[in-house]
């Protein structure tokens, strides 16, 4: 199922660079229909909520790369800071390795981890997975523009598909690397499901890094998910667009609005669509039509914000031995370099 892309940008890119769909018939049109029961329970149910999936049209992507860059969003620049602190010694550590990045995004951290590899003369083989085919070839394509001794092999795929597919590392080592503090978007309980996906993708000795956001005050945190451009509401506003055109729905965007606040006793953020009155939404292609109340809320993703000591533990449960941890002076943001023990 595997084919070479075409088009080439560099010199051998059809020698450096394979696309793997693991999205076949089969699989789409069964997560289609979990989709649409997933979607329909979510928002027949009370509380109301939507699967933090629907934020990512194409749209959704922009206005995420937006996010990133915010003053307020101290969480992509604060991990930056700590790779390009700490990759020196991760690549010292794992020796030549695979590296396996859920969610790839515009690959600029992806960059710093390959300079690191680069600089001292290991080989870069580079395992890229994402749902989407366009970012995962354009991002591919850009880094093999850059690296001329690199090897993608890019995965169009779920994680959870992806992680179970995986074939054994190409080089002697692997690390799969899931940065982002993208593990806040997870429940506890799907938190212990993706370890253990990982801990089964992962031989022993090899490694898991991870990117975490830390709990801290709430002065802090909620303006990250409050900014004052406004981008991070029309980045939730937008879910309900994306659920217009995938299921040709009519919610009105000017009727509900942004609403994202700590939650200290979870020690979460929790960001919410909230009616601005009682409203009455039908999306066709899921056969529904749902009453809102006026203030009522809806459940769009949640971002956890983790203690050190007690994600390492959790780890160790796991059997990922954390070998390393780095932190930025005022412990913001937290990078854990773990090793599958057993
Ligand atoms: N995982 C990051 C976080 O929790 C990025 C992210 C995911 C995000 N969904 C989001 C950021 C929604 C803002 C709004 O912060």
């Amino acid at each position: 199922m595997s084919n070479t892309a075409s088009g080439n940008t560099s010199p051998n890119l059809e020698n450096r660079l394979q696309i793997e769909q693991l999205l076949n018939a089969a699989t789409l049109s069964a997560s289609a229909l979990t989709e649409k029961s997933d979607v329909i329970s979510g928002l027949t149910q009370k509380p109301k909520s939507v699967q933090a999936r629907y934020f990512y049209d194409d749209d959704g992507s922009q206005l995420f790369e937006q996010i990133c860059d915010l003053p307020e969003y101290y969480l992509t620049r604060t991990e930056t800071a700590i790779l390009q602190e700490c990759v020196k010694s991760i690549a010292q550590i794992t020796g030549a390795c695979e590296l396996v990045e859920l969610g790839s995004g515009s690959s600029t951290k992806t960059r710093i981890l390959l300079d690191a590899y680069n600089q001292l003369n290991l080989p870069l083989h580079y395992v890229s997975i994402d749902v989407s085919a366009g970012i995962l070839e354009s991002s591919a394509k850009a880094l093999l523009a850059n690296y001329p001794s690199l090897q993608v092999h890019a995965l169009v795929s779920t994680y959870e598909l992806a992680l179970k597919q995986l074939k054994p590392a190409s080089l002697p080592n692997r690390l799969i690397c899931f940065i982002g503090s993208s593990l806040g978007n997870l429940n506890p309980q799907e938190c212990q499901v993706f370890f253990s996906q990982i801990t089964k993708a992962l031989q022993r000795g090899e490694y898991f890094l991870l990117g975490i956001d830390l709990h801290k005050s709430k002065n802090i945190l909620e303006p990250a998910y409050n900014d004052s451009q406004g981008v991070t509401a029309a980045f939730n506003l937008n879910m309900l667009n994306h659920l217009n055109q995938r299921f040709d729905g009519n919610f009105d965007l000017t009727q509900f609005e942004h609403l994202a606040f700590y939650n200290e006793t979870q020690r979460q953020i929790e960001m919410y669509l909230r009616s601005l009155r009682a409203q009455t939404v039908t999306l066709n292609a899921l056969d529904l039509t749902i009453e809102i109340a006026s203030d009522e809320t809806i459940l769009t993703e949640i971002s956890r914000k983790f203690d050190l000591n007690s994600i390492q533990q959790e780890l160790r449960s796991h059997g990922l031995k954390p070998m390393q941890v780095w932190t930025d002076a005022n412990q913001h943001f937290g990078v854990l370099l773990c090793r599958l023990l057993n």
